[in-house]
């Protein structure tokens, strides 16, 4: 399936979620472009089957400054028919936590994409926890899709 990984980051940590997801379902036969959401326009979107958002959480519980203008762009595009998932860090010391994975859920489902999984939020936590939930999440993701007939068995 041929997919896209969006992320933004501060201080790196959801930047290593989208190298590990796109790692893992790269392993799986995937072919995976990786983005920076900087580096890209949600327009682009539309030129895949698998759309994946790594969302960091900032300030109030919102998206950082670099998902805004990616984040804004999308309600101009139709994603009717794709499917897609949100990553993000975020750290449960703060009242809404990672709620920028929550923000881009529902960004993706108002254009029409459907989610496959619930949101995968990580808090602060050694990289081998925040490595094993990345795999454990690309795993879950391509077990759907395969349960969907999207990637053959
Ligand atoms: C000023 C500031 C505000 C933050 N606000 C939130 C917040 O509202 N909710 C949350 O879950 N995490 C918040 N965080 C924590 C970051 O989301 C966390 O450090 C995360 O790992 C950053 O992801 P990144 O490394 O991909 O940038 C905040 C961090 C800072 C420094």
């Amino acid at each position: 399936m041929k997919t896209i990984i969006v992320y933004s980051t501060m201080t790196g940590t959801t930047e290593f979620m989208a190298e590990q997801i796109a790692a893992a379902l790269t392993e799986a036969g995937y072919a995976v472009d990786i983005a920076e959401s900087t580096n890209t326009s949600a327009h682009e979107l539309t030129g895949y089957d698998l759309i994946l958002i790594g969302a960091n959480t900032w300030d109030e519980g919102d998206l950082w400054d670099e998902m805004i203008d990616f984040y804004e762009e999308l309600p101009e595009v139709d994603l009717t028919g794709k499917k897609g998932a949100v990553f993000g860090a975020g750290d449960s010391f703060y009242e809404h936590f990672a709620t920028a994975v929550d923000t881009m859920e529902e960004a993706l489902k108002k254009q029409g994409c459907e989610l496959l999984l619930d949101g995968l939020k990580v808090d602060v936590v050694p990289d081998e926890e925040i490595e094993t939930a990345c795999k454990d999440f690309a795993r879950k993701l391509d077990l759907r899709c395969r349960e969907l007939g999207l990637v053959q068995q």
